[in-house]
């Protein structure tokens, strides 16, 4: 394969809240669309994917069980103690920073600026840099600390995407329902997320959601 001479580069994220399955679809969409990935993982979100998807991620090489052997030729992997790793720098020019799904203690993190592993210093090399920086929080309810936290980076030009699917596209599965929140990202990214939802919210019909809803006991 030949990599562009200067390909999109993405800083990808991944932390120990529930929903590790947004991540990782996440990184398979990137590395689909054949966009360089400076993906981290942190500690936590490695025993949260063995407790809710049964995978392993192996933090020394970056190997996660399941991914598509052809994806790693766009995945820069890099230890989240890596500090001096290449997405640690400005001058790096990386288009955008996404941390999926994002864990409170991250997001609190990354709203005080204390910068100690490398997914807070890439987050906060976004802010410096004025680029895009995405956080998907994975909590409930969200206490005044969470709120405040959201609101420093809100202010700041942080995206604030919470892992809140929409039910509007009729999910049938799992995938689907994550889904709905990959493809948002994505957008924020600046890439195209529309095709992996269908049913969207410009093709719903008054008819169809009628009959959804009254058919509600399909989805128990
Ligand atoms: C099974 C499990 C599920 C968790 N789910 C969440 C969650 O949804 N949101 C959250 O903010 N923290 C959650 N936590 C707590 C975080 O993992 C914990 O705060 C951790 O320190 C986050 O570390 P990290 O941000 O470095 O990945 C969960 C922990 C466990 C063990």
């Amino acid at each position: 394969m030949q990599i562009p001479r200067d390909p999109v580069k993405i800083g990808l994220a991944i932390t120990g809240a529930s929903g590790i399955l947004y991540g990782l679809r996440v990184l398979e969409e990137l590395a689909r669309r054949q966009v360089i990935v400076h993906l981290t993982i942190s500690a936590n979100a490695k025993h949260i994917a063995r407790l809710e998807l049964g995978l392993d991620i192996d933090l020394e090489t970056g190997r996660i069980e399941g991914l598509d052997n052809p994806l790693y030729e766009w995945i820069i992997y890099h230890h989240y103690t890596h500090v001096g790793a290449a997405p640690a720098s400005g001058s790096y020019g990386m288009q955008a920073v996404a941390v999926v799904p994002c864990s409170m203690g991250t997001l609190g993190r990354i709203a005080t600026g204390t910068s100690e592993s490398l997914v807070g210093r890439m987050a906060d090399v976004a802010m410096k840099e004025r680029r895009p920086l995405i956080l998907v929080p994975r909590e409930t309810p969200y206490n005044t600390i969470h709120l405040q936290n959201m609101l420093t980076l809100s202010q700041a030009g942080v995206t604030i995407l919470p892992a809140s699917p929409g039910f509007y596209h009729h999910p049938r599965s799992i995938r689907e329902l994550t889904d709905f929140i990959v493809s948002r990202v994505l957008q924020h990214l600046g890439f195209d997320g529309g095709c992996l939802v269908k049913g969207g919210w410009g093709e719903i019909d008054s008819i169809s959601t009628q009959t959804h809803l009254q058919s509600g006991d399909d989805y128990a």
